[in-house]
This record gives structure tokens, sequence and C-alpha cells, in this order.
């Protein structure tokens, strides 16, 4: 994984990240839409980052519409897609005049060719892959160490998402395609709030030799 630079899109707060995870890096360069994200990511983690000498640029703005630029920019730098991806169902991208307006396939599309703007860095992603309702007093599993691309009708996805307890029906988020079938993930639990839990999804890719991003 490149050291040297780190991008985050979907940064929020970074609730999710200690401090000290992002300390391996000379540079963090963070993205989030919200604009009260960067006062509180500043607040949570500026002062362990400048004791370290890590440099911190946050960015307001869409980070996803300016990720073709930045690749050209950072080449070489880590992408990490920080719980961002399943939330792309409930962004409506904008109708094309030339084709049938299906907000849902739209997100897939735009969720599976990530994969080739990405070909040539270091990228990972944690996002939602489903969400939903679960028995109450089912404690969550412990993580599960697979490979990307398993669909949910799949014997071994039924058999995890009854380990948590879900009780049909569970929202999709169309996160399937994300990573190169294959790659190896981890699915974590996440006990969301009292009796209603989500299937994280996590993994990363190293940089392919040919070393420059396909865009
Ligand atoms: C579930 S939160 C991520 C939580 C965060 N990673 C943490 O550790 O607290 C998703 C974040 O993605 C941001 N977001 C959504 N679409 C985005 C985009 N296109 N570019 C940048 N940020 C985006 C949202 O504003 C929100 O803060």
């Amino acid at each position: 994984m490149p050291k040297r630079q780190l991008v985050l899109i979907g940064a929020s707060a970074g609730w999710m990240l200690p401090s000290r995870w992002l300390q391996q890096f000379e540079e963090v360069h963070a993205w989030d839409i919200d604009p009260l994200a960067a006062p509180l990511f500043r607040w949570r983690h500026a002062r362990a980052l400048s004791r370290q000498g890590t440099k911190l640029h946050f960015h307001t703005g869409d980070g996803l519409a300016q990720l073709a630029d930045t690749l050209q920019r950072m080449p070489e730098a880590f992408y990490w897609f920080d719980n961002v991806l399943g939330q792309l169902r409930f962004i409506a991208p904008a109708p094309n005049p030339h084709v049938p307006h299906d907000p849902l396939k739209a997100t897939t599309r735009r969720l599976q060719a990530l994969q080739k703007t990405l070909s040539g860095v270091a990228w990972g992603s944690v996002h939602d892959r489903m969400s939903g309702a679960k028995l109450p007093d089912t404690p969550c599993p412990p993580p599960h160490h697979t490979h990307a691309g398993l669909a949910m009708e799949t014997p071994e996805a039924q058999a995890w998402l009854q380990q948590i307890g879900a009780l049909s029906p569970w929202l999709d988020h169309l996160t399937e395609p994300v990573f190169p079938p294959g790659t190896p993930v981890q699915f974590t639990a996440w006990p969301f709030k009292p009796d209603y839990a989500h299937w994280l999804e996590m993994g990363w890719i190293p940089a392919r030799s040919s070393g420059r991003a396909s865009l």
C-alpha cells in the first residue's frame, strides 16, 4: 500500500478511522460534500496529524466527480472510499436524455465503471452491501473472509445473512460489482441500531505494475 499520499473519499469527520492509521501517510487529501465535515475532521484528527508531520488537505466537494482529475494529479496515491459507495443509490444521477431513466441501473453502471477508472492505482473501499432488520438478541457474527463478487443468492451469502439474523426484506446497496471478482474481502456485520444491521464489505487492491490509471 502506498504510504506517501492518501486520497480519502467520503471522509466525514473520520469517525471510522483512527488517527494512527492516517498518520502512516505523508499527506492526507480528504473529500466530503458536506461543509460540516472539514471542521469536524480537523477537530478529530488535525492535532495528531500535525504531530506526526502528516499534511492534511480537506476538499469540500464531490470527490467522485473530481476523481479523474485527482487520479491524473496523484497516480501514486492510495485511494480509499470510506463508506461512501453504498450510499450512491440514494443520490440520483442526472438523467441522460438519450437513455431511458433507471436510477438503480445507472448507479450499478457507475459502480462497475469505478474498477476501470481506478485500474493501475492502489485503492480500497469499505461499503454497505446490504442492510435491514435483524432478529432481536442475535449477536453479530465474527468477520467472514471471502472473495468479492459473491451474489446474495449464493449459499455462502445466504449463510452469512442467516448468521446475522437478517429478517427479509433487506436493502441492496448495489455494491456487489465494486471490486473485481476474486479480490480478497472481509464481511463485517455492523449493529447499526437495535435490531438493525448493515453488512459491510471491505477490501483493497495493490497498484498494478503498469503504474498509471486508465481514465
Ligand atoms: C456514511 S458517511 C462516511 C463516514 C465516514 N467515512 C466516517 O468515518 O465517519 C458517507 C459520507 O460520504 C459523503 N459523500 C457522499 N457522496 C460524496 C461524494 N460524491 N464526494 C464526497 N463525499 C461524499 C457524505 O457527505 C458522508 O459524509
